[in-house]
């Protein structure tokens, strides 16, 4: 079967929930994947920063398949001796108490928005039914019924409802005065991304987050971080709330917790929170298993490693500037933190998206004008170089 072949199953037999690029997937390694004909493509997307690690990174690989032969999945009706080494790294690596682990980062998304009102009842004493969590404008949180009913874009929440809006306030993203008159006694939350990705790479101004960790001390409320994208290296630094040296009371993880071998999420918080959720009300079959949990440690481990972290700061410093240096009218923007690049356009992004995937680069277009750079971690500065060169060519070329 070539390309076309597969195409073509797939649009008779699968969903149409995705718009993807027209090029089938065999093989990747590293930065880089291979098609079904073998044409290479440097991967710059890194599976909306699930594979920061690298496409089947070895020593990942390794401890996936050795684990395998050993168990994979006990669900948590009995223990396991993996899970309790994947709390103590995530523990040791990011200092909070404790850790809850699911599966997709809508799951552990909505682990946090159950944790908080549960909180709010509990610890804070709001009326029964009545918790609110403020989100932001431009929000991703994923797709679950209850996370696009506090979504602002049509193309996430339209034909979906009904909705409890009263729930999920929303404040303009960077808005601290918004913010504000959103709070009222009943408010339980504020959950926001550090950087919105699936916004467009969106850096809120400085000190936001500052004050809302500030805000949130004031007023009794928990600042909720969802780091599932912006988290581990991708932004630079191991979170990008690291930017404003705040600390959430509550973080939510996923993607590169895996390495992208498999599903991995999770809700991070000390355990004066953590704790107010009782045994048998909430969890996953699927969620803690010993696969996923061995998988994550050294997916962890792997960050450490390669100081993959560091590389992504300087690495992405490198790549915006030579991003910005490119000189074309049609360029309206670079902007970015780690390997974390939207590059802004004048006109719609998708059909250089398209030419750029003929010259081997592979890379999406969101929110319409903006091209999003976010290539595994290990890329190198001559990987760097090669895309630039061919992003350049193909933005100048093409009208
Ligand atoms: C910030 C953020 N939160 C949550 C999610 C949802 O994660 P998942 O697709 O694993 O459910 C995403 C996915 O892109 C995300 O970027």
């Amino acid at each position: 079967m070539n390309t076309q072949d597969y195409i073509a199953m797939e649009n008779e037999l699968g969903a149409h929930n995705y718009h993807p690029l027209d090029v089938v997937v065999e093989k990747a390694e590293g930065a880089w994947v291979y098609d079904v004909e073998g044409k290479k493509y440097l991967d710059c997307l890194a599976a909306y920063s699930a594979v920061n690690q690298g496409h089947c990174h070895p020593k990942i690989y390794e401890v996936f398949v050795e684990q395998a032969k050993h168990v994979t999945l006990t669900s948590r009706a009995f223990r396991n001796n993996k899970l309790p080494m994947l709390y103590k790294k995530l523990n040791e690596m990011t200092g909070y108490e404790m850790s809850l682990p699911m599966n997709s980062g809508a799951e552990a998304v909505e682990t946090a928005v159950k944790l908080a009102r549960r909180w709010g009842y509990d610890v804070k004493g709001i009326e029964a039914d009545k918790a609110e969590i403020i989100v932001a404008t431009g929000n991703f949180h994923g797709r679950t019924s209850t996370i696009v009913g506090f979504s602002d874009d049509p193309s996430s929440f339209a034909g979906f409802g009904p909705y409890c809006h009263e729930a999920f306030p929303m404040h303009e993203y960077g808005n601290i005065e918004d913010l504000k008159s959103k709070i009222t006694k009943n408010t339980a939350a504020i959950l926001v991304e550090p950087i919105q990705g699936e916004g467009g790479i969106v850096i809120p101004p400085d000190g936001y987050l500052k004050a809302i960790a500030t805000i949130c001390k004031e007023n009794n409320i928990l600042f909720i971080c969802d780091e599932i994208q912006s988290g581990l290296g991708r932004s630079g630094k191991l979170f990008a709330h690291y930017y404003e040296d705040v600390r959430p009371d509550i973080v939510i993880i996923g993607k590169a917790l895996s390495g992208g071998f498999y599903p991995v999420s999770g809700v991070l918080a000390d355990k004066h929170i953590m704790l107010v959720i009782k045994p048998g009300e909430h969890g996953s079959t699927f969620g803690g298993n010993p696969l996923a949990a061995a998988v994550a440690v050294k997916a962890l481990e792997v960050l450490e490693e390669e100081d993959l972290v560091n590389r992504s700061f300087e690495l992405g410093n490198y790549f915006v500037e030579k991003l910005k240096a490119i000189d074309c009218p049609k360029i309206k923007g670079v902007r970015g933190r780690g390997l974390w690049i939207g590059f802004i356009l004048d006109r719609k992004a998708r059909p250089y998206c398209e030419i750029l995937m003929g010259e081997g680069i592979l890379c999406k277009d969101t929110h319409e004008n903006i091209i999003r750079f976010a290539p595994p971690l290990v890329i190198t500065k001559e990987e760097i170089d090669w895309a630039v060169e061919r992003i350049a060519k193909v933005i100048k070329e093409n009208d």
